[in-house]
């Protein structure tokens, strides 16, 4: 029978990490143990900010659990889901053996991570399809089957392309690979999708985890609070694997505040918000003539190719509006990525693709602005 464990490198998988002050199980009153100031900082007189935070603060990470709908014990707070990427790297993934596989063109950080920790990488390309990106399960698959994938890196819905994966098919490729490889599903923006979280099937599924954040829907990018959900013995290993206290106090205090009813409630709104915005933008969008295709999203942005992408992008540039060219990525060398931004945002966003259209309309494509 094999555990989650065996995916861990050997060299960590009884490794305890960093002994900290705050890991140490004492009490008292008077706390001399861990060389910090015993004043509070001028810039804070009422606070606590003198005192190293709690490696994984208690409360936010009930709140967390709550709001996912696992056990605490699942649950990794790291400082965005950027930490959690490269703690996986690194705990998975032996230098120069044990690859990590992601479907291109795909959110950066997987292949940063991997190259940081000389991990090989297995790209798997997304097919374009008339119904969109698809990701081939099967070719992913293979990369842990035939070759040393260790990690498998799904990113749902995915940056920058805006599909999302069906429940049902990442769990056949977890099951598939069992014993070989772990699946992550980075559901960075989770919140915005139509599909449903593969975060229920954590518990059934010891070669899976799921990736969220506060970065996008929760609007906390700042604070820096990513979770990693897993099974409860693969979050010690990366627990261990992490620095003494990843969570800074003030951001701990800024995501509880978030995960408050009312906070909730407004994010909710917010959500629905940009999800309609997203519905009205890329129906305006596909009826500019200056526009080949814009692809469905279930994120809160969309990607766009243009009959003239660096008109468009000039164009947006010259009204003040700054989104992420795609076109050194292959297979994107006519695309853009736009954010859902407010309402009012988005109408200078249709401005200046129409003044690009119209400036085709006229035959003056080449000098649009
Ligand atoms: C798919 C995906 N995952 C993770 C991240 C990083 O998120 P965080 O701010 O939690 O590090 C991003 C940021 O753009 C992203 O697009």
């Amino acid at each position: 029978m094999s555990s989650i464990l065996d995916l861990v490198r050997p060299d960590l998988r009884t490794f305890a990490g960093y002994a900290s002050a705050r890991r140490a199980d004492v009490s008292g009153s008077i706390w001399l143990n861990a060389n910090e100031s015993p004043w509070p900082s001028p810039a804070d007189p009422d606070g606590a900010s003198h005192r190293y935070p709690e490696p994984q603060p208690a409360a936010l990470r009930t709140a967390l659990a709550e709001l996912y709908g696992v056990e605490a014990d699942r649950v990794l707070i790291g400082r965005g889901s950027d930490e959690a990427i490269d703690l996986l790297v690194r705990a998975l993934c032996r230098p120069g053996h044990d690859a990590v596989a992601i479907a291109p063109p795909v959110f950066g950080m997987y292949a940063v991570s991997a190259r940081l920790q000389g991990a090989p990488l297995i790209e798997c390309p997304l097919r374009d399809t008339a119904e969109g990106f698809v990701s081939d399960l099967d070719a992913l698959a293979a990369a842990a089957e035939h070759t040393a994938a260790r990690l498998i890196f799904l990113c749902s819905p995915a940056n920058p392309t805006g599909q999302a994966l069906a429940p049902e098919a990442v769990l056949a490729l977890c099951r598939r690979v069992r014993g070989r490889a772990l699946v992550v599903v980075d559901e960075a923006y989770g919140e915005y999708s139509r599909v449903a979280s593969l975060m229920p099937a954590i518990a059934e599924h010891d070669n899976l985890a799921v990736l969220r954040t506060l970065s996008k829907a929760h609007a906390l990018a700042a604070a820096r609070i990513g979770v990693v959900i897993a099974d409860p013995r693969l979050i010690a290993v990366l627990r261990n694997c992490q620095a003494p206290y990843p969570v800074p106090a003030p951001s701990a205090h800024l995501a509880l505040a978030a995960l408050q009813p009312e906070a909730l409630a407004r994010t909710r709104e917010r959500v629905a918000a940009a999800r309609s915005e997203r519905d009205r933008l890329t129906a305006v969008l596909a009826a500019e003539p200056c526009l080949v295709r814009v692809y469905r999203s279930e994120g809160n942005f969309l990607l766009a190719r243009f009959r003239d992408a660096e008109a468009v992008f000039r164009a947006l540039l010259a009204a003040g509006v700054v989104v992420r060219d795609m076109r050194a990525h292959a297979g994107l060398g006519d695309a853009l990525r736009i954010s859902i931004g407010t309402p009012a945002e988005n109408d200078a966003v249709i401005a200046a693709i129409r003044s690009v259209s119209e400036a085709i309309a006229a035959g003056i494509s080449s000098n649009p602005v």
